[in-house]
């Protein structure tokens, strides 16, 4: 539980240099193991690396960190043979990466929507390639979409209704009414390139925080003047997905370089997929069972996945009760989420909380949060609660990962700092902190060369400081 730190006779530019003096020691602490990595650039951790790479491009999953990365870190720090865990495996970047170097590979997500891209991508790589194929000709060519027949009545949810022009709408509806006659892998295939291609035929816009609506949809917004560019025919849309789909199971055994002509798909390793919150999970995967962890968990940045993958969860039958548990479920990330009582999930996490409470440079930011609260100069107050929530969890899900880590075990970790009402948050440092804490040996903190402000709100306020985008290199 978060003690409460609260002093309400803080000073705020006191309270700022004892956080900057705190910062500026763990930085010194860890100084020996920061280094600025030239080779990386952004799109390495972002799905732009994935973007000319089979497989891997067919879901713009936004958060998703790149391949390359992924065989990039595998090179430059040797993991042992074995398996590999992805806690927060989103749309399965790192467990189809560490495949294809050989790696049985574990991952937990939490998500309707990530866990159908990894499901999609297992039939895409392992299914019966030769019917697929031939069941998606004939979906490209007749159409069926466009003929007379019956519709699935769409699924929605308050924050996606009227998402799309209603020709649109009906021709989601025929589609998913049809696909259910296909076999389960063409199904499961048909209904991916589906939810790869929603945001673009709609009036919304994925915007971290929430879904960003188009002045066009038919909505009481006068006063919105947000224009997303152009909106996509289905036909246009889904045309384009289940070709690109078709090329990729055609050309998938062509290797993409060197180097993975070299790892090739020869021996590849299996994949398996854990659906639920990792905080449930991890407690009950065996002890000393993988030879690394390759993850990018949420970022403290208020994102909410819940929002900006609606249209996708509607089509998935998420209903509002179901969508508000799973936003619940989260790694805590945004300022609803609530607190989660997590010695309930686990007794023994009380090691990650006190090391969290013990924490001076945590604790102080805490602190300043809280007064900023009671003053009023958080722009909403839901903040101390979500930046709170995050480190505490944060701490208990490194504590498993240690756990399940055998000795000299990896842990890779690509996370983004933060700042709130001109507070640094260095995540890089204080998770690396807690990491140490609980008994890895911190290798290196990778930062990339350009970091970016946060908001241009808080850049206007507090003055641009570049935000450390690292990844971390922990080992057991
Ligand atoms: C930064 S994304 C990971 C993206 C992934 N590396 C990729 O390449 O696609 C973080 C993921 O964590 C998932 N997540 C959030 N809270 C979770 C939880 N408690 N348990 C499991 N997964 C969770 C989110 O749904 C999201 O897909």
């Amino acid at each position: 539980m978060p003690p409460d730190n609260l002093n309400s006779k803080v000073n705020v530019s006191d309270c700022l240099s004892k956080i900057e003096l705190l910062d500026r020691e763990l930085y010194e602490y860890f100084y020996s193991v920061i280094i600025i990595n030239s080779v990386l650039k952004r799109k390495h951790i972002s799905f732009q690396g994935n973007k000319d790479r089979s497989y891997y491009r067919l879901y713009k999953y936004k958060e998703a960190f790149s391949a390359d990365l992924v065989e990039y870190l595998f090179q430059q720090y040797p993991v042992l043979e074995g398996k590999i865990l992805d806690p927060f495996a989103g749309s399965g970047t790192a467990l189809f990466a560490c495949s294809s170097l050989g790696y049985d590979a574990d991952g937990i997500e939490l998500l309707p929507v990530g866990q159908k891209i990894i499901e999609a991508n297992l039939i895409a790589r392992e299914g019966n390639k030769n019917r697929i194929l031939s069941r998606l000709e004939y979906w490209l060519v007749q159409q069926p979409w466009n003929r007379e027949g019956k519709c699935q009545e769409l699924n929605t949810l308050r924050i996606t209704h009227g998402a799309y022009p209603q020709t649109t709408q009906n021709k989601i509806g025929r589609y998913i009414y049809d696909i259910q006659n296909e076999d389960i892998e063409t199904k499961e295939l048909l209904l991916f390139a589906l939810l790869s291609i929603l945001e673009s035929i709609s009036y919304t816009r994925k915007d971290g925080q929430y879904l960003r609506w188009d002045y066009r949809a038919d909505r009481n917004q006068s006063a919105n003047t947000f224009n997303k560019g152009k909106i996509l025919s289905f036909d246009e849309a889904i045309d384009r997905q289940i070709n690109q789909i078709r090329e990729d199971l055609i050309h998938h055994d062509r290797p993409q370089d060197l180097f993975s002509l070299l790892q090739g798909d020869l021996n590849k390793g299996q994949i398996n997929l854990l659906k639920g919150s990792c905080l449930d999970i991890l407690p009950e995967l065996k002890s000393e069972h993988y030879s690394g962890i390759m993850t990018s968990p949420p970022y403290c940045n208020r994102y909410d996945y819940t929002r900006t993958y609606a249209l996708e969860h509607a089509v998935l039958g998420v209903n509002e009760i179901e969508l508000v548990r799973l936003r619940q479920a989260m790694l805590t990330c945004t300022v609803e989420n609530k607190f989660k009582d997590l010695i309930t999930f686990n007794q023994s996490w009380k090691t990650a909380i006190n090391i969290c409470n013990q924490m001076p440079l945590l604790q102080q930011i805490f602190n300043d949060l809280d007064h900023q609260k009671q003053t009023k100069q958080l722009n909403n107050p839901g903040i101390v609660r979500m930046v709170k929530g995050y480190f505490y969890e944060m701490a208990c899900t490194i504590q498993e990962c240690y756990r399940v880590l055998q000795r000299n075990g990896k842990m890779f970790m690509v996370n983004d700092n933060v700042r709130y009402a001109g507070i640094s948050i260095s995540v890089d440092l204080i998770l690396s902190k807690i990491a140490e804490e609980l008994g890895f040996t911190i290798k290196n903190i990778m930062v990339l060369p350009q970091g970016k402000g946060n908001s241009s709100q808080q850049m206007g306020r507090h003055g641009r400081q570049p935000l450390r985008k690292c990844i971390y290199v922990w080992e057991k």
